[in-house]
């Protein structure tokens, strides 16, 4: 398979990015990076996350956030939702996209949403029906599809079980989460042409942490196979609440960088996103986590 000619990124900054920062970050500065990404070029932006504040502190002001973003033409501002609740908040706050998110380990499933794999999914039912009541997409997300900080390994099958049961549901693209980023790029090749056996490969993202350094070569793989959305985090910000040492996402200038050199469009301006990167970190006190931005920032 030949690497596809186009590739939409996910911007997960603002939600992935932020939501594992201990010190309250103001939502004055969530709604300037939200609308400096879209000023970049960046078309989907992961704003804000309906979660319970005594779980998610940092996503406390999901409300505030989602009303008070600029909306650009063109860009698409999304939430997590991981029940019905928090559903009927996003869209109080006139949301028009929303995902769920499961998980392909049952230990995961229980530290992250307090439930089992299969609880979840009948938690997602709901979600889903009301969510297209209302026209609104519904994407879906898998963790701990390359490993798991509980349960170590993940069979490729039961990822695509839970993928394939998301899909079915409803789901328009299933995000296939290497939360903790501990895999390799042959086992990401693995593992995608596993879920693609039940789900076609333009419905799927590749959503890869970079703890352990191998998230770009990991892209690398699967694009080769035919993935072309990617999610990623400006500056490389972020880590998991429930995923201990797990570190952000891969950087979005990264990403970027390595498909304009790949000759793969994005149409998203480096520059501008790496001057974002440096501004969030500078701002939130945090290393920035892209090498490209660190690279462009001392030219
Ligand atoms: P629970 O405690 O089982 O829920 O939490 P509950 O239904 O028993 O309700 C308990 C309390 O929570 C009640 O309040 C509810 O009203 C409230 P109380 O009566 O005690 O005052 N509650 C809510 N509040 C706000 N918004 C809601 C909501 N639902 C219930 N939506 C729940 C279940 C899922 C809510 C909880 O476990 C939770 O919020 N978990 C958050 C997990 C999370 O955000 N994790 C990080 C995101 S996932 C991720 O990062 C991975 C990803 O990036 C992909 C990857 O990297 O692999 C997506
Ligand atoms: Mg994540």
């Amino acid at each position: 398979m030949a690497f596809p000619k186009q590739v939409r990124l996910v911007e997960v900054g603002p939600r992935d990015g932020l939501q594992n920062e201990p010190e309250p970050i103001s939502t004055a500065t969530k709604l300037e990076l939200i609308a400096r990404l879209g000023a970049a070029g960046i078309r989907y932006i992961e704003a804000a996350s309906f979660v319970s504040p005594k779980w998610v502190p940092q996503m406390a002001d999901h409300r505030e956030v989602m009303t008070g973003l600029k909306r650009i033409d063109g860009v698409t501002y999304a939430a997590l939702t991981p029940n019905l609740k928090g559903l009927e908040g996003a869209l109080e706050c006139g949301v028009e996209e929303v995902a769920v998110f499961g998980a392909a380990s049952e230990a995961f499933s229980q530290k992250n949403i307090n439930c089992s794999v299969a609880e979840s999914l009948a938690r997602f039912e709901p979600v889903l029906e009301r969510a297209q009541q209302a026209g609104v997409r519904v994407r879906g997300y898998v963790s701990c599809v390359l490993g798991c900080p509980y349960e170590g390994e993940i069979a490729p099958a039961k990822v695509a079980e839970v993928a394939k049961a998301l899909y079915e549901m409803g789901c328009y693209e299933v995000s296939l989460g290497d939360t903790i980023g501990t895999g390799t790029p042959l086992k990401a090749k693995r593992m995608i042409e596993a879920v693609s056996c039940d789900i076609p490969m333009d419905k799927l993202a590749a959503h890869f942490h970079d703890t352990y350094g191998q998230a770009l070569a990991n892209l690398y793989a699967v694009m080769e196979e035919g993935i072309a959305v990617v999610d990623s985090s400006v500056a490389g910000l972020g880590g998991c609440p429930y995923a201990k040492g797990a570190s952000g996402n891969v950087a979005s200038e990264d990403v970027v960088y390595l498909l304009d050199g790949l000759g793969i469009e994005t149409g998203i301006d480096l520059d501008k996103l790496a001057a974002i990167g440096t501004w969030i970190t500078q701002t939130i006190g945090r290393p920035n986590r892209s090498k490209v931005g660190v690279a462009l920032a001392a030219k």
